[in-house]
């Protein structure tokens, strides 16, 4: 009933909606005209969804008399939805400090990689580290992206590279689903790396073989959520038919195609993700025009992801190519211990200062656009009634502080709600 609700944020400067007529993603023109209202108000009920939003007289009025189990005054500052995070590889154990040095030296990725570093540094360390260690430091990673505005995140497992630790480290996701409020999309990502010993055939086989008919059979019985495929594509790692096989095998399990494709070298994996009917692919630093045609096509959201260029100095993904071509495109933070950002609103500055994104395209593709990638935007993305009530509350008068201003978020972003809860 209307006599008691969750939470009611009150008279904010602004609220950034993003949209207002259920789209399920923006493309260039729907994300340059985000909606926005001025001196509003948004109401959340007791199932954690969102009851009403509008100018701050009209809610006032609508909601009369009706008791609020918490009332915030917004007065001076601005609210916009929870950030979603398109793409992160957050549990593992053993950070590379030491190959940012590297790096920093003059090292590539693939040099690094090549070494036994790289993806097989993270791997010996994660294969050995406890299931309950795991737990903790992703539990505190997660706490640190809710505490920069993230409410919804994807999380991949890649660093085991064989059975037991892939099931592993989807257990781990699955146990922070279950102790946080901050959503979760969980991928697998077995086909990561080619492990050490094994060539790129015998990789594919212990996956179509062994890893996936586990998964699949966790997943029947109930002890196992995933959202997601995962393969990394690319030139030394996964070729283009195997990454088909493995992804073509996902999908007949009823998992969302979300690849990591075109980074380092142009592969087609744009062209291959379209075909496929992937949902998304992240990285696509290389992807050529023919890709971005095949993705703008296909409705495959792009998953750009700033802290990767800029770490490993790579000419960042054609992001205006894609939004001109019409193509979905959406933000990551690539979380890893090659790129160790656990913040959207950095990830945002990013790619407006390095892909030339406006700043509402960048907050259109941290929102709706991410939770498209996921599959969760008919829930997620927006400020919209029905939708779940995951909000940013930014101590500024413009909602465009959380992206110009940059580090050091601490004072900028005043509250983090997930489902009407201040978290
Ligand atoms: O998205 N490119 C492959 N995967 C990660 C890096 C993972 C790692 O280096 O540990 C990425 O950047
Ligand atoms: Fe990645």
């Amino acid at each position: 009933s209307a006599s008691s609700l969750r939470l009611l944020v009150k008279n904010a400067a602004q609220i950034a909606l993003v949209c207002n007529n259920g789209e399920q993603y923006l493309t260039k023109d729907g994300m340059q005209s985000l909606a926005v209202v001025e001196n509003a108000s948004v109401v959340i009920g007791h199932d954690g969804r969102i009851k009403a939003v509008g100018p701050a007289d009209v809610i006032a009025s609508q909601f009369k008399g009706a008791k609020f189990d918490n009332v915030l005054d917004a007065s001076g500052m601005c609210v916009v939805p929870g950030l979603v995070d398109a793409h992160t590889h957050p549990v593992w154990a053993g950070d590379r400090v030491h190959e940012f040095a590297m790096k920093l030296a003059g090292a590539t990725y693939m040099e690094v990689h090549e070494a036994g570093g790289g993806i097989h540094f993270t791997v010996a360390h994660t294969r050995s580290a406890s299931e309950q260690d795991l737990v903790k430091s992703l539990k505190s990673r997660l706490e640190r992206m809710m505490r920069a505005g993230t409410t919804m995140v994807e999380c991949k497992s890649g660093y085991g590279l064989e059975l037991d630790t892939e099931i592993k480290m989807l257990r781990v996701i699955d146990s922070a689903r279950k102790s946080l409020p901050v959503g979760i999309s969980a991928t697998y990502c077995g086909a990561h790396a080619v492990p050490r010993g094994k060539t790129m055939e015998q990789a594919t086989e212990d996956i179509l073989t062994i890893q996936l008919p586990k998964i699949k059979t966790l997943i029947t019985s109930g002890d196992l959520q995933v959202d997601n495929i995962d393969v990394f594509c690319e030139k030394g790692v996964f070729n283009v038919e195997s990454t088909h096989t493995i992804l073509q095998a996902g999908k007949d399990m009823g998992l969302n195609i979300n690849f990591h494709g075109d980074e380092l070298h142009p592969m087609n994996s744009a062209q291959l993700g379209a075909e496929l009917g992937a949902l998304a692919i992240s990285h696509l630093e290389e992807v050529t025009d023919d890709g971005i045609a095949a993705m703008a096509q296909a409705k495959t959201a792009a998953v750009l992801l700033p802290t990767t260029a800029y770490i490993l100095r790579l000419t960042p993904p054609r992001a205006r190519n894609m939004l001109d071509a019409g193509v979905i495109v959406a933000l990551g933070s690539d979380f890893n211990p090659n790129a160790y950002c656990c913040s959207m609103p950095m990830v945002m500055h990013l790619a407006c200062v390095m892909m030339k994104l406006s700043m509402p395209e960048a907050l259109a593709a941290s929102t709706i656009n991410a939770a498209y990638a996921l599959n969760r935007s008919q829930t997620h993305g927006s400020i919209e009634v029905g939708k779940q009530g995951d909000l940013v509350i930014v101590n500024a008068p413009r909602w465009e502080h959380l992206v110009y201003q940059f580090g050091g978020h601490q004072e900028l972003i005043r509250y983090v709600i997930i489902r009407g809860e201040v978290v």
